[in-house]
Order: C-alpha cells, then sequence, then structure tokens
C-alpha cells in the first residue's frame, strides 16, 4: 500500500468531514454524515448493531453485501479482483473501523483500498455526492504527453464497455496497455452490481471527467459510492480473478457474423430452447445459451418438460409456475419427489432460483454462464442469491405464431390457447 506518496483530494458537496488517513490501517478515506447523531441504547444503535453482526453472512458470491435492520442498511464492496477471505477480512475491519472513527453518526462510510463500507438510515441506493480520491504527485513528461492522454484514454474506453457489460453479480474489469515509449498501464473499474448497465456508465463517466485535470499524474485513483476507477504504472491487481472470467465470446453485445453460429432456426425441430431475443430479433449470444439451459434446469428440478408441464393436473406454463412458486415460497411443489431423495430441499431451491435468473427477459439481467457454474457450486460463500423478476410471458404469443407459420401445412399445429407452454420450446 502506496497512499502516503499520494497527494489526496476530496470532493463533496454536502461539505462533511471527509478527511485523508493519517496512520496506517485507518481508511483511505472516511466521511461521518452530517445528517443527524444517533445516542445510545437508541432504537437506531441496535438496529445498526444488528444489521453489522450479521454483515459478512450477506456477500452475493462477489464481494458485495447489502442488508437491513429496521431503519438502519448497510452496503460494502470488494475490489472484484480479491478472493472471498480477503474480502470479508477488510469488510469486518472496515465494519469495527468505521464504528471507531464516526462513533455517533447516522450515516458513515468508509474506503479501504480493497473494500468499502457505507451505512446509514436512509436507502443505500441513494446516490449521495461523496467520494474520495487520489493521484500520484509525479507526471508525465511534457514530449510524452499527448501519447500518453490518448493512451489512458484508450484503456479507459476498453474499460469502460467491460465494467458496464458486467452482470447483476459483478461489475468489474481491470486491463493493461502499452504504447511506445510508455511504460505499461494498469487499470480496473468497479460498480456497484445493482446498477444496469446505463447507470453504471454514467457514473464512471462521471469521474473521467472529474479526473481529466488531473490526466498528467502518473496515478490516480477516484472512488464514489457506486464506481470507482483506479490506474497505475505498475501492477496494483490480482488479473487472476475469483472465479476465473468468462471466456471470450461471453460478450452479448457484438452478435456474431450472421450465418457463422447461428443455431439453426426452430423450424429445423432440433431440440433446445429460444431465448426471447433469438425467437424475435434472430439475436444470439451466449445469454442465450444461460436462457436455454435455464429452462433446462427447471425441467431437471420438476421432472417434466417444459412443452408437456402439468400443475396440480392443469396444463401451466412451466416458466410462470416455477416463478409463483418461489415467490410464494413455495418453491417445494415444484420439486419432482425423485429428485428429494438424493438432494437436500434447499439446494432444489436454490437451482430454482438460478434458473429462474437464467430465465429474465432482458439478456443484461441473465448471469454469465461462468457466474451460473460458481452459483451452483455452492454456499462457500453462503451467497444470497439475486432475486429473479418474473419471466415475461410476453413473448409467449410471437413464438406461440412463430412456431405455427413455421410448421404451417403441418397438421399437428398447436393451438393458441397453448401459447405459454410452447414458450421457447422448439422441439
Ligand atoms: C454529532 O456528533 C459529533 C461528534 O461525534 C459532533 O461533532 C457533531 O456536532 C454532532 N452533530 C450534530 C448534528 O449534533
Ligand atoms: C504535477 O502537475 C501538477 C499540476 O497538474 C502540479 O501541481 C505538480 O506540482 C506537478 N508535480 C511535479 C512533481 O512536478
Ligand atoms: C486528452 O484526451 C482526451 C480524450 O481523448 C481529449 O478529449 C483531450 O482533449 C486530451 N487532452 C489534451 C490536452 O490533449
Ligand atoms: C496485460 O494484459 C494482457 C491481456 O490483455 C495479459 O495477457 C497480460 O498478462 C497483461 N500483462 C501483465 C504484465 O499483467
Ligand atoms: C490471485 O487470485 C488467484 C485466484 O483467486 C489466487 O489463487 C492468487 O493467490 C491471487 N494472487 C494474489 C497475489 O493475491
Amino acid at each position: 500500500m502506496d497512499f502516503p506518496i499520494w497527494v489526496l483530494f476530496f470532493f463533496s458537496i454536502l461539505i462533511g468531514d471527509v478527511l485523508p488517513a493519517t496512520a496506517q490501517n485507518d481508511f483511505w478515506g472516511k466521511y461521518c454524515g452530517l445528517t443527524g447523531n444517533y445516542t445510545k441504547g437508541s432504537p437506531y444503535q441496535q438496529d445498526l448493531d444488528d444489521v453489522l453482526y450479521s454483515f459478512t453472512g450477506t456477500n452475493n458470491g462477489f464481494g458485495f453485501y447489502d442488508s437491513t435492520s429496521g431503519q438502519a442498511n448497510a452496503a460494502a464492496l470488494c475490489r472484484g479482483d480479491i478472493g472471498p477471505d480477503a474480502c470479508r477480512r477488510c469488510v469486518d475491519d472496515a465494519t469495527r473501523q468505521l464504528r471507531k472513527v464516526c462513533p455517533n453518526q447516522l450515516e458513515a462510510i468508509g474506503w479501504y483500498d480493497l473494500c468499502f463500507l457505507r451505512y446509514s438510515n436512509r436507502e443505500i441506493e441513494k446516490e449521495i455526492d461523496v467520494s474520495v480520491s487520489g493521484r500520484r504527485r509525479d507526471n508525465v513528461s511534457d514530449s510524452s504527453y499527448d501519447q500518453w492522454n490518448q493512451t489512458v484514454a484508450n484503456l479507459l474506453g476498453r474499460l469502460r464497455r467491460e465494467v458496464a457489460s458486467g452482470d447483476q453479480l459483478r461489475k468489474y474489469a481491470s486491463g493493461n496497455i502499452t504504447a511506445p515509449g510508455l511504460s505499461t498501464i494498469y487499470g480496473f473499474m468497479q460498480c456497484t452490481p445493482g446498477l444496469s448497465s446505463t447507470e453504471c456508465d454514467g457514473c464512471l463517466v462521471g469521474i473521467i471527467r472529474d479526473i481529466r485535470r488531473f490526466d498528467r499524474s502518473l496515478g490516480l485513483g477516484f472512488h464514489r459510492l457506486s464506481c470507482s476507477i483506479r490506474y497505475e504504472t505498475y501492477s496494483f491487481f490480482n488479473s487472476t480473478w475469483y472465479p476465473a472470467p468468462p471466456p471470450s465470446g461471453e460478450r452479448y453485445d457484438a452478435p456474431p457474423p450472421s450465418g457463422e453460429w447461428l443455431p439453426a432456426p426452430p423450424s429445423s425441430g432440433k431440440c433446445g430452447y429460444m431465448a426471447p431475443e433469438y425467437a424475435m430479433e434472430g439475436l444470439f449470444s451466449t445469454k442465450s445459451d444461460v436462457y436455454g439451459f435455464g429452462v433446462l434446469l427447471l425441467e431437471i428440478v420438476s421432472g417434466q418438460r417444459n412443452n408437456q408441464f402439468r400443475y396440480e393436473d392443469q396444463p401451466e406454463s412451466l416458466l410462470s409456475t416455477a416463478y409463483k412458486l418461489w415467490k410464494d415460497n413455495e418453491g417445494e411443489q415444484l420439486i419432482d419427489d425423485r429428485l428429494t431423495l438424493n438432494v437436500p430441499i434447499g439446494e432444489a431451491l436454490r437451482w430454482i432460483n438460478i434458473a429462474l435468473l437464467c430465465v429474465q427477459e432482458d439478456p443484461q439481467d441473465r448471469p454469465t454462464m461462468s457466474t451460473v457454474v460458481f452459483m451452483l457450486e455452492g454456499d462457500q460463500w453462503s451467497a444470497n442469491l439475486p432475486m429473479p423478476s418474473e419471466p415475461q410471458l410476453s413473448f409467449a404469443r410471437f413464438v406461440a405464431e412463430f412456431e405455427q407459420t413455421t410448421t404451417s401445412g403441418d397438421s399437428n399445429t398447436r393451438p393458441l390457447m397453448d401459447r405459454s407452454r410452447s414458450l421457447t420450446s422448439s422441439c
């Protein structure tokens, strides 16, 4: 940790007492809120004790913690490259330290190199205009400036696109760039995973604008509440992520050249499940595979085929039945009796949750396949899986009609009342 040689500077529209760290083990930056104090023994203190006591159990599996108890809300985020143990240590430290340095404030924020923690009596999603940042004292030489400026801009542009395309569990990217006459530049960017890609991008663009006036510094870090950027001329992050980053080709925002690896259209009668975006627009990506995997997983859990699914002896839609039961805490009604002999109920319920995340309408809301594998592998982080929203059946009619037209002339064209069941089934 090399912050002593940094010049720290702070922006705070709320003129809070954000102060630079002084001693080792202190926060890099902290903010003790000005909206009010609580008194010893008050209900708020009880809520805050409760929320922080159980906090380390709320990791979403990728270093994001989020919890509420009564009036007290808390959230923490670890840098995307650090593993679960280092992350837990950092958040534990931050929890203890922040209560110490902001002893009675309703709201407090502390930033370490590897994690940051915030608690508040207001909604934790509310962005407040507090940030902590620092830059290296040494500057790039005048003769290298143009090259430097362009190279940094290229790196930041690349990372920005990558972060914003992350999933609901992790929005993080790191990388390096080289240019003639310059040392290699290393950087990372991160957003709170719950942000949409537009919100994440907006937050990062704000930082990029703010740091422009320090574009001669050979290193720079800037942390807001929902996003961070840092770059250096030495490697300061672990380029082996935890877990391994998805293989290339995972990006869904760059459709492959048509004809190259588009799957055969459903009319060919091949087995598989169509993601809505493929049925609607012919857009195919590995996120469409994730969708198909989700449907398959629900079939395994329920022991029934998607296109012949029955619930309480009635023909129903597998996806919406699974969602309804899961949402009403009755997910075990879906589970095939044969499965319960071998798999604990809690595990099967996790599978339903994961499957429902895979069949989200918007590909951006679906996890990547490597995230799915990680989530299935289990609970070494006692992971709180994100809540899926209801699978959209608005596509059902389209798919059904699509099937009808492509099978026109076929004597067993499905009746329209059957459409929700025929959703995404292509065989
Ligand atoms: C809150 O407590 C701090 C001391 O911890 C004090 O400096 C500050 O003035 C108090 N703020 C209010 C609004 O009472
Ligand atoms: C680097 O540039 C800043 C202005 O951008 C200046 O204030 C600072 O003194 C420079 N540092 C050195 C070591 O020259
Ligand atoms: C540095 O690069 C940015 C982004 O490419 C550009 O907008 C800006 O004008 C450059 N600054 C200078 C002083 O050349
Ligand atoms: C720089 O990034 C590339 C991938 O873009 C990676 O293969 C390489 O190992 C990185 N170099 C260092 C020194 O980290
Ligand atoms: C980097 O991450 C990998 C994978 O999680 C881990 O095995 C390794 O120990 C880490 N290296 C450092 C220096 O933290």
